[in-house]
């Protein structure tokens, strides 16, 4: 029996030194102590043997079960702290790596061009407004006296959304809702998309505008014109001119188109200004009268003017973008380069 005792002992512990990982010691912890392992089954063996060995074998039985219990617990030290440094080194960083370079965003050039221009009217002490997109007709065409057949109505133009809405397709909308919710003196810009049935290299169906409205006592031309050349001056250059032409828009009498000398020749005529040295940039105008009675402003009192341009064509100028599409595709190696 002490002969099979040191057998069993002498196997388990040569596969206790053969062990090479903590999955593998456990197999062997199972084989000789698990439920039906080897010294288990001795120990259940043990009513075979005769009542007077009894108490001897048992005691070599028990030195041997905590021999091979020392060994395994040993053996599992060691290799749980192998595995351990194995892990550890596996994970390693070198922290002298170069790091992966973290791609910063740009703000779009209509978003700069549009804060550049809040700026430059809130410093003339002008408020900002938005309004809604979807628009009724009342607010787009009636109350800026375009009748019912006038041109810009024509279904080539506007998007309609039914009979009484549509798609704004100018920020003068908001004209008309801020004389009605405002009493004079009024000083507003209006930033915000505008929709036209209109697709080519300079028009896009959907484009941004910049609205201006200053309704108070005795409002003249030169006012507006004053304030447009600040304007003109602080978005373009100092040196930038600007002209006043005739021109006709139903809710401003008398209107006037407006152009700066060109940003890019300065003047002197280039392909930006075909040559003429001037670009139109907005149209604007002193508020029609019949506009200001038609939304609750009294005209023998107040006069006002208006001036509306897009944000986009400002953005081509003076970044020099030659088609209006690169706005709105959002390609990145046209945006990264407005830092
Ligand atoms: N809303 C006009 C347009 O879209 C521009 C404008 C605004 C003209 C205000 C006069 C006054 O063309």
């Amino acid at each position: 029996m002490k002969e099979k005792l040191d057998g069993i002992k002498l196997a388990a512990l040569e596969m206790i030194e053969n062990a090479e990982t903590t999955a593998q010691l456990n197999d062997v912890r199972v084989k000789y102590l698990g439920k039906s392992g080897e010294i288990s089954a001795i120990m259940r063996d043990m009513a075979k043997v005769p009542k007077e060995e009894r108490p001897k074998i048992g005691m070599l039985v028990n030195e041997m079960r905590g021999v091979v219990e020392n060994a395994l617990e040993a053996k599992a030290q060691l290799l749980a702290r192998i595995e351990e440094e194995r892990k550890l080194k596996e994970e390693e960083i070198d922290v002298t790596m170069p790091a992966h370079g973290k791609k910063i965003g740009t703000l779009h050039p209509l978003t700069l061009i549009r804060r550049e221009l809040i700026e430059i009217f809130a410093n003339m002490g002008f408020s900002v407004d938005e309004g809604p997109e979807i628009e009724s007709d009342i607010f787009n065409f009636q109350l800026l006296n375009i009748p019912k057949d006038h041109p810009s109505r024509d279904m080539q133009d506007t998007f309609y959304v039914n009979e009484n809405f549509l798609l704004r397709t100018q920020t003068s909308a908001m004209q008309a809702r801020i004389m009605q919710s405002q009493k004079p003196p009024i000083r507003v810009v209006v930033p915000g998309k505008v929709y036209r049935s209109d697709d080519d290299a300079s028009h896009s169906p959907i484009f941004n505008q910049f609205e201006g409205l200053a309704i108070d006592r005795h409002i003249t031309m030169g006012d507006l014109q004053g304030c447009l050349q600040t304007f003109a001056q602080k978005i373009f250059s100092k040196d930038t001119k600007v002209r006043l032409r005739p021109s006709y828009f139903p809710f401003t009498e008398p209107s006037v188109e407006v152009d700066v000398t060109c940003s890019v020749c300065h003047g002197k005529g280039c392909r930006v200004c075909k040559g003429t040295g001037w670009v139109e940039i907005l149209g604007a105008g002193i508020v029609n009268p019949a506009v200001l009675d038609m939304c609750g402003i009294d005209s023998k009192e107040y006069s006002g003017f208006a001036f509306g341009f897009g944000i986009d064509r400002i953005a081509m100028i003076k970044y020099g973008i030659p088609n209006i599409k690169l706005l709105y595709e959002n390609d990145m190696r046209f945006l990264k380069q407005f830092n």
